[in-house]
């Protein structure tokens, strides 16, 4: 099977909904490449589902690589892009030295956080031959409270400010851009004026494509779901129904 491309994912801007799931691990990296997605992204979001943070600022470079590495180990045919941690970009050349290194583990592009104030280091990358994905609305790595996580543009300023971020990601060179949290009038307004493609997550359903964290969509988590996650299963309660079986048969065998 051929492998997704940048090209591909603009392609489908008006044509068809794009899909994108994050990706932790070898296991869960087979699991999104087996299904019909476009995308997989090894997001930050790995610090609260897997490591156990509270908030994705605590996560490092380190760990987006080694979950890049060994994502790719699976031979990958979506477009595999990976966020880039808190503090790995503040500086261009810092940026782009963190890029290559997600890069050379296999990502075939990265996200990054921030609409206005981060144009100068997308474009920078773009110009350094690194396909960048915008992220703007509510920034995960920015917010340290959960209440925090509301939505946003429901009022004339947040409206023009995160509009103008959308514009200023797309004329820098990014080649689409995540929106989380944004109200759904201001989503469909946003995805109609910009000519890349728009991935949502609790933005409404006029965004040019959905993205969903991969333990939220099984079930896969000891903590209460976000509310603004879709869960189609809970392999929590089964994975755990296992181990307990398992260890019942052994006891029930003790000599
Ligand atoms: O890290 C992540 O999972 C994300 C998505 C929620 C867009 O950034």
């Amino acid at each position: 099977m051929n492998k997704i491309s940048v090209e591909k994912i603009i392609e489908l801007k008006n044509i068809s909904n794009i899909t994108m799931i994050t990706a932790y691990d070898f296991v869960s990296g087979h699991i999104v490449n087996n299904s019909d997605a476009e995308i997989i992204l090894v997001g930050d979001s790995l610090g609260t589902t897997t490591l156990g943070h509270e908030f994705t600022n605590r996560v490092k470079i380190e760990d987006i690589i080694r979950a890049t590495q060994s994502i790719s180990r699976v031979g990958i045919t979506k477009l595999m892009v990976s966020d880039m941690p808190f503090m790995t970009y503040e500086t261009k050349e810092l940026a782009l030295s963190n890029a290559l290194r997600l890069i050379d583990a296999g990502a075939d592009a990265v996200k990054l956080e921030g609409g206005k104030e981060k144009t100068e280091i997308i474009n920078f990358l773009v110009l350094n031959n690194i396909k960048v994905m915008g992220h703007i609305g509510i920034k995960p790595q920015s917010v340290d409270k959960i209440s925090d996580y509301k939505i946003l543009g429901k009022n004339k300023i947040e409206e023009n400010n995160i509009f103008e971020d959308a514009k200023e990601v797309e004329s820098s060179g990014a080649f689409s851009v995540v929106l989380e949290l944004v109200d759904s009038k201001l989503s469909k307004n946003i995805t109609e004026s910009i000519s890349i493609p728009t991935i949502g997550i609790s933005s409404g359903k006029y965004t040019d494509g959905q993205v969903q964290v991969y333990n939220d969509l099984i079930g896969y988590s000891p903590n209460k779901l976000p509310k603004h996650s879709k869960s189609f299963d809970n392999l929590f309660e089964k994975a755990q129904s296992a181990i307990n079986s398992f260890v019942e048969e052994t006891k029930r065998k003790s000599k």
